[in-house]
Protein backbone atom coordinates (compact mmCIF):
# COMPACT_ATOMS: atom_id res chain seq x y z
CA UNK A 1 0.00 0.00 0.00
CA UNK A 2 1.40 3.51 -0.75
CA UNK A 3 -0.17 6.70 0.93
CA UNK A 4 0.55 10.81 -0.23
CA UNK A 5 1.86 13.20 2.28
CA UNK A 6 1.85 16.81 1.95
CA UNK A 7 5.03 18.58 1.69
CA UNK A 8 5.43 22.09 1.83
CA UNK A 9 2.80 23.28 -1.45
CA UNK A 10 3.64 20.19 -3.19
CA UNK A 11 1.74 16.59 -2.81
CA UNK A 12 4.48 13.98 -2.82
CA UNK A 13 2.68 10.42 -3.16
CA UNK A 14 5.49 8.00 -1.39
CA UNK A 15 5.52 4.46 -0.11
CA UNK A 16 3.41 3.40 2.90
CA UNK A 17 7.11 2.96 4.98
CA UNK A 18 6.45 6.71 5.64
CA UNK A 19 2.47 6.54 6.09
CA UNK A 20 1.73 10.12 7.71
CA UNK A 21 -1.52 10.88 8.82
CA UNK A 22 -1.51 14.24 6.68
CA UNK A 23 -2.53 12.16 3.74
CA UNK A 24 -6.25 12.59 5.83
CA UNK A 25 -5.84 16.78 5.16
CA UNK A 26 -4.66 17.39 1.65
CA UNK A 27 -5.00 20.20 1.18
CA UNK A 28 -4.98 21.72 4.22
CA UNK A 29 -7.63 24.04 3.79
CA UNK A 30 -10.31 21.44 2.99
CA UNK A 31 -13.67 20.31 4.71
CA UNK A 32 -13.61 17.16 6.00
CA UNK A 33 -12.84 14.66 3.82
CA UNK A 34 -14.84 11.07 3.91
CA UNK A 35 -11.26 9.01 2.49
CA UNK A 36 -9.75 6.50 4.79
CA UNK A 37 -6.25 5.04 4.47
CA UNK A 38 -8.67 1.84 3.16
CA UNK A 39 -9.24 3.74 0.18
CA UNK A 40 -6.09 4.80 -0.99
CA UNK A 41 -4.71 3.46 -4.17
CA UNK A 42 -0.86 3.11 -4.96
CA UNK A 43 0.21 5.82 -6.57
CA UNK A 44 3.55 5.98 -8.12
CA UNK A 45 6.62 7.56 -6.65
CA UNK A 46 7.30 10.18 -9.20
CA UNK A 47 4.07 11.86 -9.06
CA UNK A 48 4.37 15.09 -7.67
CA UNK A 49 1.94 17.79 -7.87
CA UNK A 50 2.71 21.61 -7.13
CA UNK A 51 -0.69 22.54 -4.77
CA UNK A 52 0.50 26.00 -6.12
CA UNK A 53 -0.35 25.68 -9.75
CA UNK A 54 -3.57 23.77 -9.46
CA UNK A 55 -6.10 24.00 -13.22
CA UNK A 56 -9.11 25.56 -11.13
CA UNK A 57 -11.45 24.48 -13.11
CA UNK A 58 -10.87 20.58 -14.89
CA UNK A 59 -13.35 19.03 -17.39
CA UNK A 60 -13.60 15.05 -17.93
CA UNK A 61 -14.81 13.29 -21.20
CA UNK A 62 -15.59 9.57 -19.47
CA UNK A 63 -15.29 7.60 -22.70
CA UNK A 64 -14.58 3.74 -22.67
CA UNK A 65 -17.31 2.40 -20.33
CA UNK A 66 -19.17 0.18 -22.97
CA UNK A 67 -15.83 -1.26 -24.32
CA UNK A 68 -14.72 -1.74 -20.64
CA UNK A 69 -17.51 -3.80 -20.26
CA UNK A 70 -16.90 -5.78 -23.24
CA UNK A 71 -13.73 -6.95 -22.19
CA UNK A 72 -15.24 -8.47 -18.83
CA UNK A 73 -17.58 -10.26 -21.41
CA UNK A 74 -20.63 -7.91 -19.85
CA UNK A 75 -23.22 -5.54 -21.43
CA UNK A 76 -22.59 -1.73 -21.98
CA UNK A 77 -24.93 -1.78 -18.66
CA UNK A 78 -22.24 -2.95 -16.40
CA UNK A 79 -19.56 -0.30 -17.80
CA UNK A 80 -21.33 2.73 -17.15
CA UNK A 81 -22.48 1.00 -13.58
CA UNK A 82 -18.47 0.58 -12.71
CA UNK A 83 -18.00 3.88 -14.48
CA UNK A 84 -19.99 5.79 -11.37
CA UNK A 85 -17.67 4.25 -9.47
CA UNK A 86 -14.96 6.11 -10.75
CA UNK A 87 -16.94 9.22 -10.53
CA UNK A 88 -17.14 9.02 -6.84
CA UNK A 89 -13.28 9.01 -6.40
CA UNK A 90 -12.64 10.92 -9.10
CA UNK A 91 -14.88 13.85 -7.39
CA UNK A 92 -13.03 13.14 -4.27
CA UNK A 93 -9.82 13.03 -5.44
CA UNK A 94 -10.47 16.63 -6.71
CA UNK A 95 -12.49 18.01 -3.77
CA UNK A 96 -9.21 16.61 -1.89
CA UNK A 97 -6.57 18.26 -3.70
CA UNK A 98 -8.71 21.48 -4.31
CA UNK A 99 -9.42 21.86 -7.60
CA UNK A 100 -12.37 24.55 -7.38
CA UNK A 101 -14.40 23.09 -10.30
CA UNK A 102 -14.76 19.81 -12.03
CA UNK A 103 -17.46 19.39 -14.83
CA UNK A 104 -18.31 16.31 -15.75
CA UNK A 105 -19.67 14.94 -19.42
CA UNK A 106 -22.39 12.45 -17.80
CA UNK A 107 -25.11 12.56 -21.03
CA UNK A 108 -24.59 14.10 -24.02
CA UNK A 109 -27.23 16.07 -26.33
CA UNK A 110 -26.66 13.04 -28.97
CA UNK A 111 -26.76 10.12 -26.26
CA UNK A 112 -30.36 10.16 -26.61
CA UNK A 113 -29.62 8.30 -29.91
CA UNK A 114 -28.42 4.89 -27.89
CA UNK A 115 -30.87 2.14 -27.44
CA UNK A 116 -33.69 2.61 -25.64
CA UNK A 117 -32.73 0.12 -22.41
CA UNK A 118 -29.28 1.79 -22.21
CA UNK A 119 -30.55 5.39 -21.98
CA UNK A 120 -33.38 3.92 -19.02
CA UNK A 121 -30.53 2.42 -17.32
CA UNK A 122 -28.72 5.29 -17.74
CA UNK A 123 -31.17 7.72 -15.96
CA UNK A 124 -31.73 5.40 -13.42
CA UNK A 125 -28.12 5.57 -12.48
CA UNK A 126 -27.53 8.96 -12.83
CA UNK A 127 -30.72 9.17 -10.39
CA UNK A 128 -29.19 6.53 -7.95
CA UNK A 129 -25.90 8.49 -7.96
CA UNK A 130 -27.67 11.79 -6.98
CA UNK A 131 -29.06 10.30 -3.90
CA UNK A 132 -26.42 7.77 -3.13
CA UNK A 133 -23.89 10.47 -3.10
CA UNK A 134 -25.85 13.36 -1.50
CA UNK A 135 -24.81 13.39 2.47
CA UNK A 136 -21.02 13.33 1.00
CA UNK A 137 -21.22 16.25 -1.62
CA UNK A 138 -22.61 17.85 1.46
CA UNK A 139 -20.36 17.14 4.20
CA UNK A 140 -17.65 17.74 1.64
CA UNK A 141 -18.84 21.35 0.85
CA UNK A 142 -19.48 20.26 -2.65
CA UNK A 143 -22.14 22.52 -4.62
CA UNK A 144 -23.83 20.50 -7.28
CA UNK A 145 -25.77 21.89 -10.68
CA UNK A 146 -26.27 20.71 -13.82
CA UNK A 147 -25.98 22.00 -17.98
CA UNK A 148 -27.70 21.22 -20.63
CA UNK A 149 -31.06 20.49 -21.77
CA UNK A 150 -32.26 19.14 -18.55
CA UNK A 151 -36.44 19.75 -19.12
CA UNK A 152 -35.50 16.41 -21.49
CA UNK A 153 -34.68 14.78 -18.21
CA UNK A 154 -37.28 11.92 -17.10
CA UNK A 155 -39.07 13.69 -13.93
CA UNK A 156 -37.52 11.17 -11.52
CA UNK A 157 -34.41 12.37 -12.25
CA UNK A 158 -35.23 15.94 -12.72
CA UNK A 159 -36.63 15.76 -9.21
CA UNK A 160 -33.44 14.64 -7.28
CA UNK A 161 -31.23 16.77 -9.07
CA UNK A 162 -33.07 19.86 -8.56
CA UNK A 163 -33.53 19.17 -4.60
CA UNK A 164 -29.66 18.41 -4.82
CA UNK A 165 -28.62 22.00 -6.62
CA UNK A 166 -30.92 23.31 -3.88
CA UNK A 167 -29.51 21.94 -1.13
CA UNK A 168 -25.87 22.17 -2.01
CA UNK A 169 -26.29 25.44 -3.72
CA UNK A 170 -24.38 27.70 -0.96
CA UNK A 171 -21.59 25.22 -0.36
CA UNK A 172 -18.29 26.20 -1.71
CA UNK A 173 -15.65 23.83 -1.42
CA UNK A 174 -15.62 23.05 -5.08
CA UNK A 175 -18.54 23.17 -7.95
CA UNK A 176 -19.75 19.73 -9.54
CA UNK A 177 -21.51 20.21 -12.68
CA UNK A 178 -23.48 17.46 -14.45
CA UNK A 179 -23.45 18.01 -18.39
CA UNK A 180 -26.68 16.50 -18.70
CA UNK A 181 -28.51 16.14 -22.23
CA UNK A 182 -25.32 18.45 -23.31
CA UNK A 183 -24.05 19.69 -26.31
CA UNK A 184 -22.06 22.48 -26.53
CA UNK A 185 -23.29 23.64 -29.87
CA UNK A 186 -26.61 23.67 -28.63
CA UNK A 187 -25.64 25.33 -25.70
CA UNK A 188 -24.43 28.19 -27.51
CA UNK A 189 -27.56 28.59 -29.32
CA UNK A 190 -29.64 28.29 -26.61
CA UNK A 191 -28.12 31.00 -25.08
CA UNK A 192 -27.60 33.18 -28.36
CA UNK A 193 -31.21 32.86 -28.45
CA UNK A 194 -32.11 33.63 -24.94
CA UNK A 195 -29.88 37.35 -25.35
CA UNK A 196 -31.90 37.85 -28.42
CA UNK A 197 -35.17 37.14 -26.95
CA UNK A 198 -33.96 39.79 -24.29
CA UNK A 199 -32.70 42.23 -26.78
CA UNK A 200 -28.95 41.67 -25.40
CA UNK A 201 -26.81 42.34 -28.21
CA UNK A 202 -24.40 39.37 -28.63
CA UNK A 203 -20.94 40.04 -27.62
CA UNK A 204 -18.11 38.06 -26.56
CA UNK A 205 -18.74 38.76 -22.94
CA UNK A 206 -22.52 39.16 -22.98
CA UNK A 207 -22.57 35.06 -24.37
CA UNK A 208 -19.70 34.57 -21.62
CA UNK A 209 -21.76 35.82 -19.22
CA UNK A 210 -24.66 33.60 -19.93
CA UNK A 211 -23.38 30.65 -20.65
CA UNK A 212 -24.00 27.81 -17.87
CA UNK A 213 -20.83 25.93 -18.98
CA UNK A 214 -18.42 29.18 -18.01
CA UNK A 215 -20.30 29.82 -14.64
CA UNK A 216 -17.50 28.48 -13.10
CA UNK A 217 -14.84 29.93 -15.33
CA UNK A 218 -12.99 28.82 -18.29
CA UNK A 219 -12.06 25.29 -18.43
CA UNK A 220 -8.15 25.11 -17.73
CA UNK A 221 -8.01 21.14 -18.17
CA UNK A 222 -9.84 19.18 -20.22
CA UNK A 223 -9.25 14.52 -19.88
CA UNK A 224 -10.74 12.50 -21.88
CA UNK A 225 -10.60 9.12 -21.15
CA UNK A 226 -10.67 6.40 -23.74
CA UNK A 227 -8.36 6.68 -26.10
CA UNK A 228 -10.07 8.88 -28.78
CA UNK A 229 -8.88 12.65 -28.85
CA UNK A 230 -11.82 14.87 -29.93
CA UNK A 231 -14.12 17.01 -27.72
CA UNK A 232 -17.38 15.56 -29.35
CA UNK A 233 -19.48 19.13 -28.60
CA UNK A 234 -18.07 19.02 -25.07
CA UNK A 235 -17.32 22.51 -23.37
CA UNK A 236 -16.78 23.97 -26.48
CA UNK A 237 -16.58 27.59 -25.68
CA UNK A 238 -15.78 27.06 -21.82
CA UNK A 239 -12.24 25.12 -23.22
CA UNK A 240 -11.01 27.75 -25.98
CA UNK A 241 -7.70 27.34 -23.95
CA UNK A 242 -8.20 24.35 -21.92
CA UNK A 243 -4.92 21.95 -22.20
CA UNK A 244 -6.04 18.64 -23.25
CA UNK A 245 -5.05 15.74 -22.01
CA UNK A 246 -6.53 12.57 -23.60
CA UNK A 247 -5.42 9.23 -22.15
CA UNK A 248 -6.16 5.66 -23.53
CA UNK A 249 -7.63 4.35 -20.36
CA UNK A 250 -11.19 3.18 -20.30
CA UNK A 251 -13.36 5.13 -17.43
CA UNK A 252 -13.89 2.82 -15.53
CA UNK A 253 -10.56 2.55 -14.63
CA UNK A 254 -9.66 5.79 -13.73
CA UNK A 255 -8.92 6.55 -10.41
CA UNK A 256 -7.19 9.22 -8.39
CA UNK A 257 -3.80 8.07 -9.73
CA UNK A 258 -4.62 8.90 -12.95
CA UNK A 259 -6.29 12.03 -12.45
CA UNK A 260 -2.91 13.20 -10.66
CA UNK A 261 -0.91 12.29 -13.60
CA UNK A 262 -3.39 14.12 -16.05
CA UNK A 263 -2.66 17.35 -12.96
CA UNK A 264 0.87 17.10 -13.54
CA UNK A 265 0.64 16.45 -17.53
CA UNK A 266 -0.94 19.60 -17.06
CA UNK A 267 1.65 21.47 -15.08
CA UNK A 268 4.16 20.28 -17.73
CA UNK A 269 2.62 22.59 -20.21
CA UNK A 270 3.52 26.46 -20.96
CA UNK A 271 0.30 27.82 -20.93
CA UNK A 272 1.06 31.27 -23.38
CA UNK A 273 -2.77 31.86 -23.92
CA UNK A 274 -2.17 33.79 -27.43
CA UNK A 275 1.25 35.72 -26.08
CA UNK A 276 4.76 34.35 -27.74
CA UNK A 277 5.91 33.76 -23.94
CA UNK A 278 3.68 32.44 -20.84
CA UNK A 279 5.70 35.17 -18.39
CA UNK A 280 2.95 36.80 -16.16
CA UNK A 281 -0.35 36.09 -17.21
CA UNK A 282 -1.85 38.11 -14.71
CA UNK A 283 -2.91 40.79 -17.37
CA UNK A 284 -4.45 38.24 -19.68
CA UNK A 285 -7.56 39.84 -20.96
CA UNK A 286 -10.40 37.77 -19.12
CA UNK A 287 -11.62 36.88 -23.08
CA UNK A 288 -8.16 35.86 -23.54
C1 LIG B 1 -19.24 7.07 -22.61
O1 LIG B 1 -18.76 5.74 -22.68
C2 LIG B 1 -19.96 7.26 -21.36
C3 LIG B 1 -21.25 7.67 -21.27
C4 LIG B 1 -22.05 7.98 -22.45
C5 LIG B 1 -21.95 7.79 -19.98
C6 LIG B 1 -21.12 8.21 -18.84
C7 LIG B 1 -21.79 7.77 -17.59
C8 LIG B 1 -21.16 7.43 -16.45
C9 LIG B 1 -19.73 7.54 -16.29
C10 LIG B 1 -21.92 6.90 -15.29
C11 LIG B 1 -23.08 7.71 -14.83
C12 LIG B 1 -22.70 9.12 -14.54
C13 LIG B 1 -22.87 9.72 -13.33
C14 LIG B 1 -22.47 11.12 -13.15
C15 LIG B 1 -23.42 9.02 -12.16
P1 LIG B 1 -19.26 4.80 -23.86
O2 LIG B 1 -20.46 4.07 -23.42
O3 LIG B 1 -19.47 5.61 -25.11
O4 LIG B 1 -18.04 3.85 -24.02
P2 LIG B 1 -17.50 3.18 -25.37
O5 LIG B 1 -16.88 4.28 -26.19
O6 LIG B 1 -16.50 2.19 -24.89
O7 LIG B 1 -18.69 2.54 -26.05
Amino acid sequence: MMNAIRTSHRVRICAASTLNTDFMTIPSSAAPILLSSQTATCYPASVLIDLTRLPKHVAIIMDGNGRWAMEQGELRMFGHKEGTTSVTSTVRAARRLGVEALTLFAFSEQNWNRPEPEVTALMQLLHDYLISEREEMIQNQIRVRAIGRRNKLPTFVREVLVALERDTSHLTGMTLTLALSYGGREELIDTAAMLAREGVPLTMGSIEARLPSMACGPVDLLIRTGGEQRISNFVLWASAYAEFVFTSELWPNFDEQALFGAIKEFQLRDRRFGRASSGDVSDVDPLY
